[in-house]
């Protein structure tokens, strides 16, 4: 007889030691914030409206995830591909990440957050860039749970760049090709050390993922929902977690 599965059967990925059990909230949740623009347009406001409800959403989203428990949150603010926006709306953005970490960073280290980068962030104009390696580099040290932020990030330039690491060390002759194995890109991507991702949340009724996280996908959880970013809040992140909860995770096995 067949039986049929429980969340309590649910099996942690190979690489996933010491996740939880029963109804545990996926401990890594990264999320495509999209739909700022339209959020905008439908308000027939200009689109630095809707980034700003955008970055309203992001507080909202941070508590929300501390309160459910939620160890590490890796958000998606800007793509190696957003470049091809308008110089205008690269400034305006540029400058909300500015303000984001003048009105929250205190906040932020007192909760006891590390915040991560990934992706390049010095590609922004050097104020910004400094503010965010200070930043980075004022949380380092806490010990509480993680936001990981990509910025002028790509996964397929992730991938580039981890696949010209280990080939310089094939060519300094410590690394044998048959040595290259998932574990050892892994460890070369920007998500190192990090916790497998388990949910992935996309916002405003696209279903693609935009160059985010590829490798890192690859046994995650996909969460698609028609709220524009903005729009995004508590509940709706409940909501996201408590699908989550319903997943059979089998990870090829039975
Ligand atoms: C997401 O909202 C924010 C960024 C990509 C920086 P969009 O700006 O992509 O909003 P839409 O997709 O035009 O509605
Ligand atoms: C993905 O959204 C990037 C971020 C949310 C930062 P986009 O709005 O850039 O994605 P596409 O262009 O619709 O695929
Ligand atoms: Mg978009």
């Amino acid at each position: 007889m067949i039986l049929s599965r429980s969340r309590a059967s649910r099996k942690p990925a190979p690489d996933a030691a010491g996740e939880g059990g029963q109804g545990a909230p996926p401990r890594h949740v990264a999320i495509i914030m999209d739909g700022n623009g339209r959020w905008a347009k439908a308000r027939r406001l200009p689109r630095l409206a809707g980034h700003r409800a955008g970055a309203e959403a992001v507080r909202r989203t941070l508590r929300a995830a501390a309160k459910l428990g939620i160890e590490c949150v890796t958000l998606y603010a800007f793509s190696s591909e957003n470049w091809k926006r308008p110089e205008q709306e690269i400034a305006d953005l540029t400058g909300l990440m500015k303000q984001f970490l003048r009105s929250e960073l205190d906040e932020i280290h007192a909760a006891n957050i590390r915040l991560k980068i990934i992706g390049d962030h010095h590609a922004f104009e050097p104020e910004a860039a400094r503010m965010v390696d200070a930043a980075v580099e004022k949380t380092a040290e806490n010990t509480g749970s993680t936001l990981v932020v990509a910025l002028n990030y790509g996964a397929q330039d992730e991938l580039a760049r981890a696949m010209r690491t280990l080939g310089e060390r094939i060519r300094a002759g410590t690394l044998e090709p048959a040595g290259v194995t998932p574990a050892l890109i892994a460890a070369e991507l920007d998500t190192a050390n990090l916790p497998p991702l388990d949910l992935l949340i996309r916002t405003s009724g696209e279903q693609r993922l935009s160059n985010f996280l590829l490798w890192q996908v690859a046994y995650a959880e996909l969460y698609f929902t028609e709220t524009l970013w903005p729009d995004f809040d508590e509940a709706a992140l409940a909501q996201a977690v408590a699908s989550f909860g319903k997943r059979e995770r089998r990870y090829g096995g039975l």
